[in-house]
């Protein structure tokens, strides 16, 4: 049983937006086209010199101002993400120096658009088996940076964005009830980014270092995965889909969750989404529409909620928790 809580979330996302109709000026495409196949009205990209731990640091002071909370006994922080300021050093130590914490330990964790629920996943198992008491969790990216804007098919859909949260021990009121991930290494080539020549599967990459995605092949694998994890999760926790308040899963398109819930009988109205104000942000998206919840007042204490990643890798993984 766990014995970790969720005790406060911060998020941020750069000021600059980038429209749909700023997007007709650069590709040939339209609002329309990007509203009916994806539900995505704008995103917002971080400047030339705001990169990811800048994303990072200022999610987590908006969780310290608005919860009041000190981080400066946290024991680990784990940062999310695909798109780290540097190869090394991590993210999660350049985020511990500017914090200015100490006797921390720092990691980033990179499972794609899963990441998120991963590193939630292993900061509760970290906090239940005792070997830590105060963990950071991070999700953030600046997927503008890894963008191509000359291709059509990926640009109108990634954005820069950021959410944080603390996880703390707390055997009497703990968070997480059960979870389900896996990794389907096999089809990596449907959606990567590289600035090696290497191939992968026998299959010549493109490598300059930007986003490539094969949208359909992703898109048919998560209508078909999401539907069966959904339903894995419920099971392990002995609970039907119909007794989850909210499902919380990757923003990466409507159009696709839309398909996920009409598979899986969940009604549409009862899931947070981040992507119609922000796009697909990646290891982003699961806390910022769960802040979406709780500052519009949706998600309440004692709430259960499914949150459910999935991306390059491809991979995929889902959360059942009690708000
Ligand atoms: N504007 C106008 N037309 C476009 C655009 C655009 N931005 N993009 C593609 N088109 C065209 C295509 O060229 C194609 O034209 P054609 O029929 O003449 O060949 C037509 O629209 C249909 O293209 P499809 O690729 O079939 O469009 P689809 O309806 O599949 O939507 C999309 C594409 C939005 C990318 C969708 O496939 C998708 O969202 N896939 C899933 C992506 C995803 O979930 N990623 C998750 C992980 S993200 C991560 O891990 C970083």
């Amino acid at each position: 049983n766990s014995k970790a809580r969720i005790t406060a979330i911060g998020s941020y996302v750069p000021e600059r937006r980038l429209t749909n109709h700023d997007l007709e000026k650069i590709v040939d495409t339209s609002d329309e086209w990007i509203m009916k196949r994806t539900g995505m009205k704008e995103r917002r990209i971080a400047h030339e010199e705001e990169f990811t731990s800048d994303i990072s640091y200022n999610a987590v002071l908006n969780l310290m101002e608005r919860y009041n909370k000190s981080v400066g006994d946290v024991d680990l922080i784990i940062v999310c993400t695909f798109t780290p300021d540097f190869k090394t050093p991590s993210v999660a130590s350049y985020l511990q120096a500017k914090l200015g914490i100490n006797n921390t330990g720092a990691i980033d964790l990179n499972a794609a658009c899963a990441s998120f629920t991963y590193g939630l996943h292993l900061a509760n198992g970290l906090i239940t088996s005792g070997l830590n008491k105060k963990i950071l969790v991070v999700g953030a990216e600046t997927l503008s940076k890894i963008t191509d804007y000359t291709d059509r098919t990926t640009c109108v859909l990634f954005g820069d964005g950021g959410g944080a949260m603390l996880v703390e021990y707390d055997e009497e009121h703990p968070s997480f009830i059960s979870a389900h991930m896996g990794s389907e290494g096999e089809s990596g080539q449907h959606l990567y980014s590289t600035n090696l020549s290497h191939k992968m599967h026998n299959q010549h990459l493109n490598d300059n270092g930007l986003i490539v995605q094969n949208g359909r092949e992703v898109y048919k694998w998560a209508v078909k995965t999401v539907p069966k994890g959904m339903q894995a999760v419920t099971e392990k926790a002995s609970m039907q889909l119909a007794e989850v308040d909210w499902f919380v899963p990757h923003s990466a398109n409507l159009r696709m969750i839309e398909a996920i819930c009409e598979k899986s009988q969940f009604p549409i109205e009862r899931t947070l989404y981040s992507l119609v104000d922000y796009g697909n942000t990646s290891s982003a998206t699961i806390p910022l529409s769960l802040d979406i919840g709780v500052q519009s007042g949706k998600l309440n204490n004692g709430d259960k909620v499914l949150l459910y990643g999935f991306g390059g890798g491809l991979t995929y993984a889902g959360l059942l928790i009690e708000w």
